[in-house]
């Protein structure tokens, strides 16, 4: 596939490493070469399969715009933008673009939201979550820490659950989520760390793989099964 990465920092140099390892052909773009979006034209966009976006929540807000504004096929790691989404849902409906986007593209992770929805079968605990992550972090709680909230509240809608945030060094990302029960008897745990950022940018690579040919909105997790 002809790939187009959209940032050339942590993750994003990462993602292009790994795709090329997968033989794709791999362009890379960085914020002073795509200011605004401006290096999304219609002529690069016609020679590329997918993009692939790890910048900044506005960045990557401009980025998806400008793509799927030219019907084009985007899978999104960046995290903050999430406001918009419902308007972004829009615009690829209406181009026939694609728009593939997850808080964490880690099989890992995947799992834990798995585990995340089994624990919260629980009745009567009190639940939690900490996140630990780098402290160049621009964003916080993670975005992941507000999708297990949101799985949490699914089966508990009036809970309180408070997420806590740690920015330590290079962290490359913890999670944990616990239940502690009211009486402080017992408190079952469930945690992720992440070791390395390649979990997010091979899972971010097979999306891309996954997305071709197709067009519409998924979120990772209703889709890594299919990888
Ligand atoms: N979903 C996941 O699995 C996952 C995993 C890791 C990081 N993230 C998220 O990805 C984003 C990037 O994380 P990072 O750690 O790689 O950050 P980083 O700061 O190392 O890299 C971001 C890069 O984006 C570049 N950039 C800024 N504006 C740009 C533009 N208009 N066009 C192209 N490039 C531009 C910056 O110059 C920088 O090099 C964050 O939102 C982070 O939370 C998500």
């Amino acid at each position: 596939m002809n790939l187009l990465v959209l940032g050339n920092g942590k993750t994003g140099s990462l993602v292009a490493e790994i795709a090329r390892q997968r033989n794709h052909s791999v362009r890379v773009l960085d914020r002073d070469k795509n200011l605004n979006a401006q290096a999304l034209t219609t002529d690069l966009l016609r020679t590329t399969d997918a993009l692939i976006d790890f910048t900044t929540p506005e960045a990557a807000l401009q980025n998806i715009r400008a793509a799927l504004t030219l019907g084009a096929r985007i899978v999104v790691g960046t995290t903050g933008w999430y406001a918009h989404l419902d308007e972004l849902k829009s615009l690829a409906a209406s181009n026939n673009g694609a728009l593939l986007y997850g808080t964490n593209f880690s099989i890992g992770v995947m799992r834990l939201f798995r585990l995340t929805a089994d624990l919260a079968q629980l009745s009567g605990y009190n639940f939690h979550i900490t996140e630990t992550h780098h402290t160049t972090k621009l964003d916080a709680p993670s975005g992941t820490a507000i999708t297990l909230r949101q799985i949490l509240h699914a089966s508990h809608p009036d809970a309180n659950i408070e997420i806590t945030s740690h920015r330590i060094g290079d962290a490359k990302g913890e999670h944990t989520v616990t239940a502690t029960s009211p009486s402080l008897s017992d408190t079952l745990e469930l945690r992720h760390t992440a070791h390395s950022r390649e979990g997010f940018a091979l899972g971010a690579v097979q999306a891309a793989e996954w997305i071709q040919g197709k067009s519409g909105t998924w979120e990772f997790r209703d889709i890594f099964d299919q990888l």
